[in-house]
Order: structure tokens, then sequence, then C-alpha cells
């Protein structure tokens, strides 16, 4: 029953259309953003720009390749292009348009959110792994802050935006449980909180700090455990690869309808799950295991 209604749901998203349960007690949607139907597309810069122009391709290589593991494929002007690199395959991670897609799902709603640009805004990118999201949104002419717990993610994102030669990114390690105002200069017009969620023991604290960040929205991209109930199911994570926790311990995955009960625990403003306008997405996206929200807080 479930693979029927998944399969009307993704027929009918291919022109479209979108079938929702309404939960009068939990969803708050943003009207002004998503109402406004079709959104304008909006494309990563890709390949990426090689602003840079003393690095040399030989230079480049050899600064890849001091890395044992890299989560993104890169391709920069010019034909030079980079692996995805991991010692811990799988389907979904291995795809390597899967940043692109991303991008292309859910960059429109943030864009028209931010009326149609990011120019000037101050971006937050929270578990910015080597930086796929901070270029993108430094080319978008925004002034972006970023961290990840991994020292050696951050020296891979210093090293793209400095062979893009973008310098409106502050790169930082830090833990998400030190994220505060006074620790990164301020709040931020923009949070992007995108694939950490489900890396976390706590999602109600940690969409609290999220918020507590945010002067005006937040992209919420996660993982989710499909039920229709609001139910959390826990597991445990080993920090074993580079997109993993950064330590051994029970990590969170929050359906749809406990993420949406946390928002209004939270005093989000208002809230929209992205839709999914094609059938061109990653199979999580598309199979109910993974969703995304704008919200304004
Ligand atoms: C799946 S990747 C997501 C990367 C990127 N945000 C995206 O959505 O494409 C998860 C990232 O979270 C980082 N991470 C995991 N636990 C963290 C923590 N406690 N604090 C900060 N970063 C963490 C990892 O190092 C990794 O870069």
């Amino acid at each position: 029953m479930a693979h029927l209604h998944q399969g009307i749901q993704r027929l009918l998203g291919q022109f479209g259309i979108k079938i929702s349960r309404i939960d009068a007690g939990t969803s708050r949607p943003l009207p002004d953003v998503l109402a406004n139907h079709p959104v304008p597309d909006a494309n990563p810069v890709w390949p990426l720009p090689r602003g840079n122009k003393a690095m040399t391709n030989d230079r480049i290589r050899q600064d890849f390749g001091r890395y044992e593991a890299w989560h993104y494929a890169y391709e920069f002007e010019g034909g030079l292009s980079f692996p995805i690199k991991t010692a811990f395959p799988g389907p979904l991670t291995d795809l390597v348009q899967r940043p692109l897609l991303r991008y292309r799902h859910f960059m429109p709603y943030l864009l028209q959110a931010c009326g149609g640009s990011l120019q000037g805004k101050r971006v937050l990118d929270i578990a910015c792994n080597s930086g796929f999201w901070s270029v993108q949104c430094a080319l978008l002419g925004a002034n972006v802050v970023a961290f990840d717990a991994r020292p050696e993610l951050i020296e891979q994102a210093e090293l793209i935006a400095s062979i893009v030669g973008v310098e409106n990114i502050e790169f930082r390690q830090l833990d998400f449980w030190e994220m505060r105002p006074e620790n990164l200069g301020g709040t931020f017009d923009v949070v992007l909180n995108l694939g950490i969620l489900y890396h976390l023991p706590d999602p109600l604290e940690a969409l609290r700090l999220t918020r507590k960040m945010a002067r005006d929205c937040i992209l919420l991209d996660t993982e989710i455990y499909p039920s229709r109930k609001a139910t959390i199911r826990l597991r445990w994570e080993e920090p074993r690869a580079i997109r993993s926790a950064n330590r051994s311990g029970i990590v969170a995955l929050p359906s749809k309808q406990s993420l949406e009960l946390m928002f209004r625990d939270i005093g989000m403003r208002s809230w929209s799950e992205v839709p999914l306008h094609t059938g061109e997405m990653p199979r999580d996206y598309l199979d109910g295991y993974r969703a995304s929200w704008l919200i304004k807080v």
C-alpha cells in the first residue's frame, strides 16, 4: 500500500502536483514562499570557476591527493575534475550528481524566500564538509561563515575556496554543540542545516540551537524516519566516514510529523516542506527517506 501511495505521489510529482495530508495541529505553511508556483529554476555554478590563476593543475592535483577521502566529486573549469573518494561506498552518497540535484531541489525556494538573491546576506553553513554549499553561496554574493567538526574537512574547504578564488567565506573547525552566536560573530540571515540533523543525538535541541543562529530563514535538509506518526528512531553511529557523526554514539532520526511538532514547540514562525517537482532526484528523496524544509524564524 505504501509503495502504491509513493508511486502515485511520484507520478503526480512529475506534473508538479503534490498531495499532502494536512494536520491542522502542526502545519504552518509559508504562503508567501511556496504558493508562488512555479519558482524560477536555480542552477549551481558548475563546473566551478578557477578564479585563482596562480594555482596550476599540477598543484591542485597534488593538493587533492593529500586527502584519503572526499565526500563530493569536484569539477573545475578547463576539464579538471576529481571523483568522490571513500572507503565506505554507498549507492546514495556515490551519486556524483547528488549535490547538484539537491541544489536544484531546494535552492530555488531559498532564493525566492530571500527576495531572489543572496547578495550581501550573512549565511551560516553548518557542517560544511569540503564547502560545496559555502562556495555556491559565496558565488551568489553571500558573506558566509561555515564550520565542521573535522579539521581535514576545513582544510579541504579552504582549498576549494582558494581554487575558486572566493574570499567571502570564513571556515572554522567547531563542534555542532559549540554553535552559538557569540562563537560565530553574531546571527545570520540564512542558516543552512543540511545533512547534519540525523548525525546528532538530540534533534529538538539541535533545532533550537539552529534557530538561535537565524534572524530570517533556515533551510533544513535531512534524512527522515518514514512514518506518518510523530516517531523518532534511535540508532548507533560510528565516526567511520567523513560524512558521519564525529563521535560514536546514539543518533536520532525523526519522522516528518515529529519534526513539524518540534518546529511548533520551538516557536518557528512558519515552514513548508520543499515540494518534489521532478523525478530527477536521488532515490532517498523520491522514496520518502529524506526531505527539506524552508523555515521562517
Ligand atoms: C552528510 S555530511 C553533510 C555535508 C553537507 N552539509 C551537505 O549536506 O552536503 C555530514 C557532515 O557533518 C559533519 N559533522 C558530523 N558531526 C558533527 C558535529 N558534531 N559537529 C560539526 N560537524 C559535524 C561531518 O564531518 C560531515 O562533514
